[in-house]
């Protein structure tokens, strides 16, 4: 995609001014209020006993975006890269959610690398594009910057932690408007999800020059035994992570240890939707026509409603 000489201008004049990077464009443009967020899907959980279709996006995603003020399309796995090109110059930003693939092998491994690389071009050429990881989505990002594996075991599959937030929380992106109380109530209470078996440690962030270089530790977290990364920035684009999972507290009632849905727990949930939803209105990518955008939209699609016990209240399954 080829920019207006004057978005370009705009990019290089707001660079003057913008201090910290990201440097790219967006920061004194219009915001565009029709937001649209791609949620890649993913292939089925192996312990799936009713799927109705081979791959999945649990509705809370979805539902988490929605209340946020942003509307969602879904992207299937096993696309072309052509496909994926032209999805990605039609939506505003990316999150890529938590599961259980294998994030080096999986196709849904194969659909984040194209993104992320188009994610990288867009911003170095002004085109300001967001990613979000959540937990799978947090150690994929890990795997595609470092283009390794780094993840280690933890004991983290289903405890809910306060965040130990890093010296630069406080100045980030992702935090530096959250309401004082409300960061207090992340520090203090154990309201952030954590069902993950693998993390990223703080010792192995901290040997990966790429990953150093890369992101900007925003919190950490502990098993007891491991120190690892519980929130990450990039420093240069807007790439957002979590091996949290903010998603759950509103909108997912597996009755487990993990599970929080206090006030503050759903505050948070709420104030993290909203800020990448934000990120994603300095964006402006269109579809090529209304009609096309309409047959895109998840309200085109069905959830269904897992049974009890189920981790997912309701999935939308794609073949
Ligand atoms: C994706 O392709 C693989 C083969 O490469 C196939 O086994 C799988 O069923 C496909 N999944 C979807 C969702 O199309
Ligand atoms: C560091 O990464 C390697 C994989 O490259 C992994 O085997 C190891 O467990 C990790 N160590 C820690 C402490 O994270
Ligand atoms: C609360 O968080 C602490 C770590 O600060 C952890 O040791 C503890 O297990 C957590 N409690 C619950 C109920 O998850
Ligand atoms: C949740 O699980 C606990 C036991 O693990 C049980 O005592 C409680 O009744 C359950 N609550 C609901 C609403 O199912
Ligand atoms: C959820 O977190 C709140 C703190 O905000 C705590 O008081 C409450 O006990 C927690 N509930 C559960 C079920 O862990």
């Amino acid at each position: 995609m080829s920019l207006p000489v004057v978005a370009v201008f705009a990019a290089l004049t707001a660079c003057l001014f913008c201090g910290p990077p990201p440097c790219a464009a967006g920061r004194n443009e219009q915001l565009n209020y029709r937001p649209i967020i791609g949620v890649l899907a993913q292939e089925n959980l192996p312990g799936d006993q009713s799927p109705h279709g081979s791959s999945y996006i649990a509705a809370s995603y979805v539902k988490y975006l929605e209340s946020a003020g942003a509307r969602v399309v879904p992207i299937r796995i096993n696309l072309t890269e052509e496909e994926y090109t032209k999805i990605f110059f039609s939506i505003n930003g990316l999150l890529l959610p938590g599961g259980d693939v294998d994030i080096e092998t999986s196709q849904f491994t194969r659909a984040a690398k194209i993104f992320y690389s188009l994610a990288l071009k867009a911003n170095d050429a002004g085109d300001y594009f967001p990613l979000w990881g959540t937990c799978q989505g947090f150690q994929q990002l890990s795997v595609i910057t470092a283009n390794k594996n780094l993840l280690t075991l933890t004991d983290t599959k289903a405890v809910t932690l306060p965040l130990t937030f890093t010296p630069a929380a406080k100045s980030s992106r992702l935090f530096q408007s959250f309401p004082k109380d409300l960061m207090q109530s992340l520090a203090d209470e154990n309201i952030t999800s954590n069902f993950h078996m693998w993390s990223l440690s703080t010792q192995n962030y901290s040997r990966n020059a790429k990953l150093k270089k890369f992101y900007k530790v925003l919190s950490t977290n502990t098993d007891g035994k491991k120190e690892f990364i519980s929130t990450m920035e990039a420093y240069r684009y807007p790439f957002y992570a979590v091996q949290w999972h903010p998603e759950k507290s509103p909108f997912e009632w597996i009755n487990k240890s993990g599970m929080n849905h206090s006030t503050s727990a759903v505050r948070a949930s709420f104030y993290t939707a909203r800020f990448f939803v934000t990120e994603a209105m300095k964006n402006h990518h269109s579809f090529p026509s209304p009609v096309e955008e309409d047959q895109a939209l998840i309200y085109n699609f069905c959830p269904v409603r897992k049974g009890i016990g189920a981790i997912f209240v309701q999935i939308y399954y794609f073949d």
